[in-house]
């Protein structure tokens, strides 16, 4: 159904996020009949730009970085009711007149009140705009109109820099109105976690320590940092993508069931699951995780240089780009169970996936394939670029002897469902606008996510370019990952 009237508000209107993802996501949902009736894009811009220039500059994102072919008439609809209005972050009284405009621009396109603001911003402007709309009653719901902020990632950048900045926006926003956004859970094939769990009544029997040896989670990349030098070489891919992109698919894969699929129970689970990752003392923690740095190398037939070569990354960088590491989680369910998560740049693979690794059969009656050579039993969630399920299982090889080799059983998305191709922001923008926060995160699991990697963050630091390794870019990544695992008598599944 068609959300309630509103104004959808844009900081950072004349941005990349804005350009490359928001505007194609709203095109798209427009297009499927899921805009508001009464709808209206407010452009935030420093100084008066004219709404023409924007518009035609909204225009020509779309038409790059559309998803499907763009109709006209669909675009013109959804461009045609952008207005700017003007404030700068940077100078606090501009937010003074806001308040009225808006008030003028609501009874103008009967949009009752109801308001969304994106910040797609960087993230030192998250608090800074929020208290100026805070300071003007902008996000004040009263008479039954809804206001409501939606940030993106990163949510700081260690667990007191998480901890401020939750604080600053709940001083003025309450957590029911803040829609942090993870672009992991736009994908469908992470959503699916929970229906592959929950909705089945044969996983969840087995969905133990008594049945699962260990869970592997990859998200490996090809691309290489690129023009992110500066924001990468602060940040290293522990930050990146471990605390939210992998947290988010660790929490979603070992979470107890919630009571209910709503925004409470779904997110106090992940929240509780996150909380429950053993705390490792620095020696541990620089014994169970590795990071790595790529130099030189092909991605294919692409040369890529060293990572300290890159513009604005410094050339002594102790920068990762590569991390994995080895976590357990103490509850009933997964105690002793090892959790191994890898990421990395420049790659010679896209590959990201969720393998679970069951216990090997007991005993061996099949006498000419010892116990230890039958092929592993895996169930592997699929996310990008296979998007699927798959179960890896023994079978009997035809013919008169007992032999027996691995075989797979595979799911994909391509296969049973046509979905129209998207940005991945279409859900969690539509879910903005119905006010249902179940696929945003909440301010204890980002809490809970930083409090896991904090020992890693500060071992690592302390250790310098101790215990930094190199890998060549096109590479599976650096060997001492797999000596990560092989110290347990494991290996990271292979590609079949
Ligand atoms: C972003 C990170 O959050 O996620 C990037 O900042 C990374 O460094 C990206 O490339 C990965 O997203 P996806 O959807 O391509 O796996």
């Amino acid at each position: 159904h068609k959300p309630e009237p509103c104004c959808f508000v844009i900081f950072g209107v004349t941005g990349d996020l804005t350009h490359r993802l928001v505007i194609p996501a709203l095109y798209n949902l427009a297009e499927s009949g899921l805009l508001p009736e009464q709808f209206c894009i407010v452009g935030i811009v420093r100084k008066q730009m004219s709404e023409d220039d924007l518009r035609q500059s909204l225009m020509d994102g779309l038409n790059k970085h559309a998803t499907r072919p763009v109709k006209t008439e669909v675009a013109q609809k959804v461009l045609g009711c952008l207005t700017c209005l003007e404030a700068d972050p940077s100078d606090p009284a501009s937010f003074d007149t806001l308040s009225k405009a808006f008030e003028k621009l609501e009874t103008a396109k009967g949009t009752c009140g109801n308001r969304l603001f994106y910040l797609a911003v960087p993230p030192t402007a998250f608090a800074p705009i929020t208290e100026q709309l805070g300071r003007v009653g902008l996000l004040r719901e009263a008479n039954g109109a809804w206001r409501r902020l939606v940030v993106e990632k990163p949510f700081g950048t260690d667990l007191a820099s998480a901890k401020a900045l939750n604080g600053k926006l709940l001083k003025i926003a309450d957590e029911h109105q803040i829609y942090r956004i993870d672009h992991y859970l736009g994908k469908e094939t992470v959503q699916n976690i929970l229906v592959l769990r929950f909705a089945n009544g044969m996983f969840e029997p087995i969905w133990n320590r008594n049945h699962i040896d260990h869970i592997q989670i990859t998200v490996d990349e090809k691309l290489a940092v690129g023009h992110r030098g500066s924001f990468y070489d602060a940040t290293g891919a522990l930050r990146d993508m471990v605390p939210n992109h992998l947290f988010q698919l660790l929490s979603l894969v070992t979470m107890e069931p919630p009571t209910r699929f709503d925004a409470r129970a779904v997110r106090s689970e992940k929240a509780e699951v996150l909380a429950a990752i053993q705390t490792q003392r620095p020696e541990e923690a620089l014994r169970n995780s590795v990071r790595g740095q790529y130099h030189a190398g092909k991605i294919g037939d692409q040369a890529v240089g060293d990572y300290r070569k890159t513009p604005d990354v410094k050339p002594d960088s102790t920068t990762e780009t590569y991390a994995a590491l080895k976590l357990t989680i103490d509850n009933w369910r997964w105690a002793g169970v090892p959790f191994y998560l890898r990421t990395g740049k420049a790659l010679g693979l896209k590959r990201t996936e969720v393998a679970i690794k069951f216990k090997q059969a007991p005993f061996a009656m099949f006498r000419a394939t010892p116990v230890d050579q039958l092929s592993q039993n895996y169930l592997v969630i699929g996310i990008e670029p296979a998007e699927g399920i798959t179960l890896q299982f023994n079978t009997k090889v035809p013919g008169p002897t007992i032999s027996i080799d691995g075989v797979e059983m595979k799911f994909r998305y391509k296969d049973y469902f046509k979905a129209a191709p998207s940005t991945g922001y279409e859900t969690l923008i539509y879910d903005c606008m119905i006010g249902d926060n179940i696929l945003f995160q909440r301010a204890d699991g980002v809490e809970a996510g930083w409090q896991a990697v904090q020992p890693f963050l500060d071992a690592w630091k302390k250790a310098g370019a101790d215990g930094l390794v190199g890998y060549e870019a096109g590479s599976e990544g650096p060997a001492e990952a797999d000596a990560l695992l092989a110290r347990d008598g494991h290996n990271w599944r292979k590609l079949t």
